[in-house]
């Protein structure tokens, strides 16, 4: 890391002191900013504490840090050339905000109802496989985490944590995520499993079709100089994680489903009891169709940016699902949520809540569960600023004529 540091230092220094650098640094206004840059964050300064850390994004240079440069990929990586793990963060400037004077905002009130709960805020953990790679309690540490910020959880199918351990650890119910596999069969047995464990909830995952090229993973994996199968041991993928403990996996290797149809919605939504979400919707007429198919809920959700590149920004394509939608069943969106300003603009356009992903893993990662409390901390106080600038003391009073679409 020292050794990265000092030849980056070299080089800028060589290129600073390099007449055409000059030159073009200031044609491209890169020394003089405006407004001038004066604090920029320092990779070389990282923060010791998680009391430290200004926002979120504070946190993933500690991970990076922290973990091996396989897990960190893992995390990091984006699909192909990572044009939509990017637009999700650059579609929020296409939104502003539009502040209403004149309200009263000494109280805010962030609580919301997700499928007949109420939480205390509308900030949802999304579900991440394999937390144990980012820190030895992984998912204990965001469902304790999750339990003193009184968030929702979603766990993995792939979790390095059992649904059972989770929700003890939560000491409350959450979602659980289902990966069915190639073998309908099997995602049944893992939907009774979490139902007797307590999850209210099983949030269907669609999007998952393909091993698409994860470059930024492959090329970090490359300067991981540990031998990856000391931990990673002989069992296939699957049969490492505590969810499919005592399911026969033949004939299936990984979370990759290629056979899922509206019929495997049908009978999935017989066999589940309690409430049926689906994530991975970016189309409104698979919106409209999931409505009608008594489907409770949809997560809005493009993973993240990393199952394929080139779809569209959630955010670009949450107000057409919403009018689409009409009402019959609640949004929630996830895809590159950093700031209580992004979070803002979506409940204001129609969404009933926002998951994050990568955020909470670089908490994990830095601090463990301190790391996951501080970065959910730092999202609520950034939501509750919004709020309270746009003039919204409740989330119903986030509308639609609060954000105005820009060109930018
Ligand atoms: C490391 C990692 C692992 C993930 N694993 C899963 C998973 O097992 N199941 C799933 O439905 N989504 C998974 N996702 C996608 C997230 O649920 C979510 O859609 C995405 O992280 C949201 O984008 P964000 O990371 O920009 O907040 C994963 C995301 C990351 C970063």
């Amino acid at each position: 890391m020292q050794d990265v540091h000092a030849s980056r230092r070299g080089l800028l220094q060589f290129l600073a002191a390099s007449p055409l650098f000059a030159r073009s640094a200031v044609a491209e206004g890169l020394r003089s900013t405006d407004p001038m840059a004066w604090a920029p964050r320092e990779l070389e300064k990282l923060i010791d504490d998680p009391s430290r850390a200004i926002d979120v994004f504070d946190f993933e240079p500690v991970m990076k840090q922290n973990v091996p440069p396989a897990h960190f990929g893992y995390m990091a990586t984006g699909v192909d050339d990572e044009v939509t793990l990017r637009a999700n963060r650059e579609s929020f400037r296409k939104f502003a905000l539009r502040p209403r004077r004149l309200v009263d905002v000494s109280k805010v009130d962030m609580r919301a109802d997700i499928l007949g709960v109420s939480y205390e805020s509308p900030i949802v953990i999304a579900p991440t496989g394999s937390n144990r790679a980012f820190h030895p309690d992984g998912e204990i540490s965001v469902a304790k985490a999750a339990r003193t910020g009184n968030h929702l959880q979603i766990l993995s199918t792939v979790a390095t944590t059992s649904i059972e351990d989770a929700i003890a650890a939560r000491g409350a119910p959450i979602w659980f995520q289902l990966y069915t596999t190639q073998r309908l069969e099997i995602g049944e047995r893992l939907v009774r499993r979490a139902e007797a464990a307590g999850a209210p909830v099983i949030a269907l995952t669609l999007d998952v079709r393909s091993s698409a090229k994860w470059a930024t993973f492959a090329r970090l994996r490359r300067t991981d100089t540990r031998e990856c199968g000391t931990c990673h041991g002989v069992n296939q993928y699957l049969a490492r994680k505590p969810n499919f403990a005592g399911i026969d996996l033949t004939g299936v290797t990984g979370t990759v489903v290629t056979n899922l149809t509206w019929d495997s919605i049908k009978r999935l939504r017989d066999i589940v009891k309690g409430k049926f979400v689906l994530k991975g919707i970016l189309d409104v007429e698979d919106a409209q169709r999931a409505a009608d198919a008594g489907i409770d809920a949809i997560i809005v959700s493009n993973h993240g940016g990393r199952v394929e590149d080139g779809v569209s920004a959630t955010i670009d394509v949450l107000p057409e699902i919403v009018e689409a939608v009409g009402g019959r069943m609640p949004i929630l969106i996830d895809g590159g949520f950093r700031r209580g300003s992004d979070i803002a603009k979506a409940l204001a356009l129609g969404a009933r809540a926002v998951c994050i992903g990568r955020p909470y893993l670089w908490g994990l990662g830095a601090f463990g569960q301190a790391g996951v409390e501080r970065v959910l901390a730092i999202m609520r106080a950034e939501l509750r600023v919004a709020m309270q600038q746009v003039g919204a003391p409740s989330l119903k009073d986030l509308t639609p004529a609060m954000v105005r679409r820009t060109s930018a």
